[in-house]
């Protein structure tokens, strides 16, 4: 799988690329990363990437020129067309960044992200290239950097091989492989820290014990915080007669 990012800063991923777990599934290739600059692509001695809005008003605007010569000398490196490698615009209006949107993009030959810096991209360039934009949230960023920061990370770690416990990240949240719910809190040494102890059942040493418990409070931090992914896995049969028990009593 490979993804290009068209960004002006590439020295941010730097640090990102080379750090935590998933650095093995970018040094490896098996997430196959590349950088792109459009100032290469810009014309003048200035290699000018942005210029003033038409109409006046604060900021600057991404050319759509340097941008389009980068998706083209892009486009003949992957020697691929748009639906086999999509070009993604990280972009406040976009599809917010979800697990099923990230599941898509990890099971996918890869994309172009394209990262937006000042007041945004010309608009002709986006109607005209862009195939899907993805939001972090309903905030502004300076850039769209860490939105594909973001999907690189969660695209990563779903990668065979890449997390050191396979079946790690089939317990986290949201994966509707297992049940979509909520994760349950985890709990590490010391026994007791600053008067807190462990739940007890987590050092009983009881499998099924320990399981009933961490199903316990998963369906009940999802009740509490987020109702609607509980009533997704009740449509979907995930949730057992012993989960509405608990849910029951929890109410
Ligand atoms: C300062 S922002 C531009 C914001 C734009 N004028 C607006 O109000 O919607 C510069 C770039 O950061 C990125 N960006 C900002 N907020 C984002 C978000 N919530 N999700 C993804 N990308 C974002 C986009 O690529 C955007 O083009």
């Amino acid at each position: 799988m490979r993804f290009d990012v068209i960004t002006l800063f590439p020295e941010l991923f730097i640090p990102f690329l080379e750090t935590g777990v998933t650095r093995r599934a970018y040094e490896s290739g098996q997430v196959d990363v590349r950088f792109w600059n459009p100032r290469d692509y810009a014309d003048g001695n200035y290699r000018r990437v942005d210029d003033r809005p038409f109409g006046g008003g604060p900021g600057m605007v991404m050319m759509a020129e340097p941008l389009a010569a980068c998706l083209k000398a892009i486009r003949l490196d992957r020697q691929q067309d748009r639906e086999v490698s999509p070009l993604i615009f990280f972009s406040p209006i976009g599809e917010r960044l979800s697990h099923p949107l990230v599941e898509r993009h990890s099971n996918s030959a890869g994309a172009i992200l394209l990262c937006g810096r000042y007041e945004g991209v010309d608009q002709r360039f986006i109607d005209t290239y862009v195939d899907g934009q993805i939001s972090l949230g309903d905030f502004v960023l300076s850039g769209g950097e860490i939105a594909a920061m973001a999907l690189l990370d969660a695209v990563a770690r779903l990668q065979p091989g890449v997390l050191n416990d396979e079946g790690s990240h089939q317990l986290d949240s949201f994966n509707p492989a297992l049940d979509g719910l909520l994760d349950c809190p985890h709990f590490t040494r010391p026994e007791l820290w600053e008067g807190l102890p462990v739940p007890e059942v987590l050092l009983s040493g009881h499998h099924a014990r320990i399981e009933r418990w961490r199903r316990d409070q998963s369906l009940a931090l999802t009740a509490n915080l987020r109702p609607e992914l509980l009533n997704a896995a009740r449509s979907e049969n995930k949730i057992t007669a012993d989960d509405e028990v608990v849910l029951k009593r929890e109410n």
